[in-house]
């Protein structure tokens, strides 16, 4: 049999079939393709149709292909172009060629593992209110300035700053977020680096490689707490010792009591309780850090966000010399953007560059950005507008929940993006969120951020990405799932994955 090209680079009936003389059977191994998309060219797609035939097994290892004057004139193509397939393909390991004898298979696939089986998830019912805590309002972000600012910085960055990223960040978001952290929250830039990360989580991680590098390998963590937060530090080696957390934030003396040298806080808005660090505990959380020669790492995540009263300052400006200050964008503008700082003692800068080596910046174009977006101010006019519209929607959530769930007690409301709702002794907080899932509310367990249960029954609540009318519909449906007969009898204890 055959087979004829409509002359090479032309258009080529689809499907078409090489055959060799040999006695192989090539008419069904190889399948030229049609001349579509990127592979327009004839010898790539011989080239193509001989790959995938060793890929997927037809042709084994050891099998000699056509000599490339055989194969062309079956082709009735040139033999330039079959010579360019078979070197293609040489180049690649896939042939082997040797003088004065046949080119050969020269490859063999492994066999695939079967495909890991991930179980199905159930079904859930589409979620209609998401009361849930993590994100800020997506449908507010300013995405003409945000744009504004990345084709700016597109036109206007040097050469320069298109090649290699600094793994620390780009010095002019450098210098203009040490600018931001001391106007806005108080920082003392002086006496230690800033670096520009992916976020608090991926600040964390350096943080603790850099711990660990010093020989520092126990950290104390909030309980509840992020659990992203635990993981960060577990991933970077450190052994992670849980400190429960009351009304004035992190018990200091119980963070004595564990091995740590180093602890994480969410001083000016603690997650999940929503409590504000006191100031004696503050003071003493430094003192601490000094007398076991060790650090705070404080977690400044949603701290913009304070309603009543002024922005307290980070712990950061008290004692720079042993304070970590992380914070991101991912609460004030999007997490998609992938972009926050690290602000680290003077004296940890050459551990952190050294356990960090490897580290990727953020993009720089988005760097570039971010830092026109403050300096034109712009980040400050979205998070004056911003602050007003929380502050009305919590109101609005509080004041719902007052009237709807008066047996509720709500707390953690002075900052930040979400509240607790005490529930009643007796109350099933983890049968009122499966209660609710199913109506189509999405609420958290406060036991969703502790490995075990507890005794506190609460919900966690977030107003940052419900708009203002979905509110009351969203409270009814929780009103509803607190009273479902479902969720009267409490639930037994069960071990809970974080957040
Ligand atoms: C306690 C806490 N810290 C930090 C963050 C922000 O983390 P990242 O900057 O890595 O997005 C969050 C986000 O939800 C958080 O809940």
């Amino acid at each position: 049999m055959s087979l004829t090209l409509d002359g090479f680079g032309s258009a080529v009936r689809s499907n078409l079939v090489a055959v060799s003389r040999t006695n192989l059977a090539w008419a069904t191994l190889l399948d030229v393709g049609p001349a579509e998309g990127g592979r327009r060219r004839l010898h790539d797609r011989l080239a193509h149709a001989l790959r995938a035939a060793i890929r997927d097994g037809r042709l084994v290892e050891g099998a000699a292909v056509p000599p490339s004057r055989a194969l062309a004139e079956e082709l009735g193509c040139s033999r330039w172009a079959v010579t360019e397939a078979y070197g293609q393909l040489v180049a690649e390991g896939y042939l082997s060629a040797r003088v004065g004898s046949a080119t050969r298979v020269s490859w063999i696939p492994e066999a695939a593992p079967p495909a890991p089986r991930v179980p199905r998830e159930p079904a859930r019912p589409p979620i209609r209110y998401d009361l849930a805590p993590g994100l800020p309002d997506l449908r507010a972000f300013p995405r003409r300035r945000w744009a504004d600012a990345v084709r700016a910085v597109t036109g206007s960055a040097v050469h320069y700053d298109l090649g290699l990223p600094d793994p620390d960040g780009h010095a002019v978001l450098r210098d203009t977020v040490a600018q931001y952290l001391r106007r806005s929250r108080g920082a003392d830039t002086r006496a230690a680096s800033v670096s520009v990360c992916a976020g608090v989580t991926d600040a964390l991680v350096r943080t603790c490689r850099a711990l660990r590098a010093e020989g520092i390998a126990d950290l104390a963590v909030e309980q509840p707490g992020w659990r992203r937060l635990r993981d960060a530090a577990t991933s970077a080696g450190l052994r992670v010792h849980p400190v429960p957390v009351d009304q004035d934030g992190l018990r200091v003396d119980h963070l004595v009591r564990t091995p740590a040298r180093a602890v994480v806080v969410g001083a000016a808005h603690q997650f999940p309780t929503g409590t504000v660090l006191s100031p004696a505990r503050r003071s003493r959380l430094v003192r601490w850090a000094r007398d076991v020669d060790g650090f705070v790492i404080e977690d400044d995540y949603d701290a913009e966000f304070r309603y009543d009263g002024h922005p307290v300052a980070v712990m950061q400006g008290m004692d720079p010399g042993r304070v970590f200050l992380l914070g991101s964008v991912s609460k004030t503008l999007s997490p998609a953007l992938g972009l926050g700082w690290l602000v680290a003692p003077a004296a940890m800068t050459p551990a952190l560059r050294e356990a960090n080596i490897v580290a990727a910046a953020p993009p720089v174009l988005d760097q570039l950005a971010l830092a026109t977006f403050i300096d034109r101010g712009w980040y400050d006019a979205h998070l004056r507008a911003a602050r007003r519209r929380f502050r009305s929607r919590r109101d609005l959530l509080v004041q719902t929940l007052e009237a709807e769930v008066p047996e509720g007690r709500v707390a953690g409301t002075a900052a930040g993006l979400h509240i607790l709702l005490h529930l009643p002794d007796g109350a099933d907080s983890r049968g009122t969120v499966h209660a609710a899932a199913a109506a189509g509310l999405r609420v958290a367990d406060l036991d969703d951020y502790r490995p075990n249960r507890s005794a506190e029954r609460a919900l966690v609540l977030g107003y940052g990405n419900i708009s203002d009318t979905e509110i009351p519909p969203a409270v009814t449906l929780l009103r509803e799932a607190l009273r479902s007969p479902t969720v009267t009898s409490p639930t037994p204890a069960r071990q809970v994955g974080g957040s």
